[in-house]
């Protein structure tokens, strides 16, 4: 048995933490740009804060990054190297259309990524493209509201026509919007949503939400009548939820914290509204402004696989004394005392992989991607600058066990598996250098010092030999 003949093995990243060059090409401003580092991040990628521009007492890591915007021939050799069968990276809409509502792109940066595809080509790797990575014009979001505003569904549309044709024959693996459930934890770097003082938050975001919904439904309709080779897929922050105890009330909140999240993906997948989440809805009062045409549209552009990142498994309790947390992507959970922890405080859950998988394989019965996983951590060169990362290779190499049990033991259909930060970026949730995931060392830190000289990790021989083998080869 074993993995898929074809398995996609790779790497992921996002433009705005590796690209920089946020102002090189004609590349307009956006969101993703003006979240520093700092206390004021985590209010600012939330909406409670405003930060629609640069100051002078921030420090704002995403605008040089690691300047893939400059090296990614280089990086993309060493992908090559490793054995790559794919890269996943996101297009930065604002450098396809640097206000966002203009009629016509931006030349530069379309040459840019064409460019940049042409480069995969050359050592066979199949590029699989993140259409948002959390990003949105910030003319979009000072004119419009960014995506609370319908009209961001022909903007994205415009995005999406242009990047499809254009790429047509070099592109054929297409993610609509990264982590779209985020939109609930991190609106303003998600969904570039900011909230007034007094705005009911919960009826914005299910708003903005039916918006992004429905543009991944349109796009993926595009997508398949451009070519039909093109595979469409949505993409999940998974991690699933643990019932504290199995106290009936306890296993009843796990399932609605689920929900909250599988939300997004039912739409997008199954072609509708779920009655779970309409009563809910309709329970707190968000009313949903939708168009004649929504609904058959989602019905009928459901998309092709299911991509989701998954870095930890969560826990939720009833039990008002059950209150010791831990962070996770993004948001917190309850801690669960079977597991260690990364040195963010992230649960560690080889096991909670494969739960997952079952948990999404069961529910929609498409293929999933695993286009997220990997371990943030301090990585200490030695005096050759070398970096003997043994705990990432420990961390990689059980939670590819359990992705390799839950095919070959669960049958689950898995169509690849890309490894985040394969090269050391810019942290979403922190903005930080110093939490690392790359198989390749970037000379960077946090205060943006550093030469951005790239190095091969201990983990860049072993993921290799690991691609060579298939994944039969986890041993280091
Ligand atoms: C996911 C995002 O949430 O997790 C990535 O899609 C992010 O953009 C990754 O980088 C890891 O999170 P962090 O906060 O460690 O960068």
């Amino acid at each position: 048995m074993g993995l898929r003949k074809d398995f996609l093995w790779g790497g992921a990243t996002a433009a705005n933490q590796c690209e920089g060059g946020y102002n090189k090409g004609g590349r307009g401003l956006a969101n993703v740009d003006v979240v520093p580092i700092g206390e004021d991040r985590f209010p600012i990628i939330a909406g409670k804060q405003k930060m629609f521009d640069f100051d002078d007492e921030h420090f704002y890591p995403a605008k040089e990054a690691i300047d893939m915007y400059d090296h990614y021939k280089e990086d993309i050799a060493l992908f090559g190297e490793m054995g790559f069968k794919t890269y996943r990276l996101s297009i930065a809409w604002s450098r396809i259309f640097p206000m966002g509502d203009e009629a016509e792109p931006n030349e530069e940066g379309l040459q840019f990524y064409e460019d940049l595809f042409k480069e995969c080509h050359k050592y066979g790797i199949e590029p699989l493209v993140t259409i948002t990575h959390f990003d949105c014009p910030m003319h979009l979001i000072e004119k419009y509201g960014a995506w609370r505003s319908r009209e961001m569904i022909g903007f994205y549309e415009n995005l999406c026509n242009v990047i499809f044709r254009r790429y047509k024959g070099l592109v054929k693996y297409w993610l609509t919007f990264n982590e779209i459930n985020m939109i609930l934890h991190a609106p303003f770097m998600g969904a570039g949503l900011y909230f007034e003082e007094g705005e009911n938050e919960e009826q914005a975001k299910y708003q903005a939400a039916h918006h992004e919904l429905v543009a991944s439904a349109i796009a993926t309709r595009i997508a398949h009548e451009v070519d039909p080779e093109n595979q469409v897929g949505c993409m999940l922050a998974a991690g699933h939820y643990y019932p504290y105890s199995c106290k009936p009330e306890d296993v009843f909140k796990a399932q609605e914290a689920d929900r909250e999240n599988y939300f997004f993906i039912d739409v997008q997948s199954r072609g509708e509204y779920p009655a779970y989440a309409l009563k809910k809805l309709e329970r707190e009062g968000v009313t949903i402004q939708m168009e004649d045409g929504d609904l058959e549209l989602l019905k009928e552009n459901t998309v092709d696989f299911i991509s989701f990142s998954y870095y930890s498994s969560r826990v939720v309790s009833t039990d008002p004394k059950v209150n010791e947390t831990t962070s996770g992507n993004i948001f917190a959970s309850v801690k669960n005392p079977y597991l260690e922890v990364s040195e963010w405080g992230w649960q560690i859950d080889p096991l909670g992989l494969r739960t997952t998988m079952n948990s999404l394989y069961d529910r929609y019965q498409k293929p999933l991607f695993i286009v997220e996983n990997g371990l943030g951590a301090i990585d200490e060169p030695d005096e050759n600058g070398y970096v003997a990362d043994d705990y990432r290779i420990d961390y990689l190499a059980a939670h590819l066990q359990a992705m390799k049990d839950a095919v070959e033991l669960d049958g689950v259909d898995l169509m690849g598996y890309t490894s985040w930060g394969c090269i050391d970026l810019v942290s979403a949730g922190t903005g930080e250098m110093k939490k690392r995931y790359g198989f390749i060392y970037v000379d960077r830190d946090n205060e943006g010092n550093g030469t951005l000289a790239r190095s091969k990790k201990k983990s860049f021989d072993w993921y290799k030999k690991v691609i060579a083998s298939n994944g039969e080869d986890l041993s280091v």
